[in-house]
């Protein structure tokens, strides 16, 4: 089961997780380096949300995405947006995945991997769906690597939550079992627009939305905010986020 239910939170998902694509250029680089260009086929989005990455990605290469996702209010807030035509909507789990066997030329999981109750059989059935060779990239801030994460220095709380989260180690355990074998870990960063006193505005638009903000007691999201408006006030500049792309290939 999802930590977050995603089709109370499709309606302000994008408030906290939309940036404009400059935003996000260092995952095009780094994508552009990973993602067979010159193959058949689509890219799988496992997991896709709203679409903003599926979006991303026809944006930046032209590609056709299927963007998988169960959420129903997920995959509503998707279609209301008017994604590229290159993009098609499935509803469907990453356990059980709804495509034929070695039709895709990538898969790309954004902060998803830490809701998925099987992460094994996930990759078992994203190795099926792979053309032969084809990488899987993961997007996600994993234990022990938080350093960049500025949210979890105002909201230590959700930081106490992330490290639940699938480490390293245990995605690439999860897909060694089905046949794939680490390519990279690398550190990819993000710089947000606007200012921290944006980001009051936006943890506040998002606190159900955000797996790890979620669970915080009121209590510590309230002294979390209240951090964080005094860094705003002291006009400290917005740091840049770092996470995680993790890239796997079969062995
Ligand atoms: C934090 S959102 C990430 C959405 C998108 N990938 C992004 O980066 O904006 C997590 C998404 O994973 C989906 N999800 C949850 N459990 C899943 C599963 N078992 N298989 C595939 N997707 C799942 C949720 O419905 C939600 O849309």
């Amino acid at each position: 089961m999802a930590r977050v239910d995603y089709n109370r939170a499709a309606g302000s998902y994008d408030q906290g997780r939309a940036h404009p694509l400059h935003v996000f250029d260092e995952w095009r680089v780094r994508l552009a380096e990973h993602l067979p260009l010159g193959a058949d086929g689509p890219v799988l989005d496992v997991g896709a949300g709203t679409g903003i990455w599926a979006e991303a990605i026809v944006a930046w290469f032209g590609l056709p995405v299927i963007a998988l996702e169960p959420a129903a209010g997920m995959r509503a807030a998707a279609r209301a947006k008017g994604l590229p035509s290159q993009v098609a909507i499935v509803g469907g789990d990453s356990q059980a995945i709804p495509l034929s066997g070695a039709s895709c030329r990538a898969a790309w999981l954004s902060t998803v991997i830490h809701h998925i109750p099987d992460l094994g059989a996930c990759a078992a059935e994203v190795r099926r769906v792979l053309q032969p060779g084809a990488p899987v990239l993961i997007r996600s801030s994993f234990p022990g690597r938080h350093d960049e994460i500025p949210l979890f220095r105002f909201f230590p709380g959700a930081g106490r939550v992330a490290r639940t989260f699938p480490t390293v180690d245990q995605t690439v355990a999860a897909f060694s079992g089905a046949g794939f074998a680490l390519t990279s870990l690398e550190r990819v960063h993000e710089q947000r627009d606007g200012t921290l006193a944006d980001w009051v505005t936006r943890v506040q638009a998002v606190r159900h939305v955000d797996s790890t903000l979620d669970t915080l007691t009121d209590e510590e999201f309230e002294a979390g905010l209240t951090t964080l408006q005094a860094a705003a006030a002291a006009g400290e500049p917005v740091p840049p986020t770092g996470l995680d792309l993790l890239v796997l290939r079969p062995a």
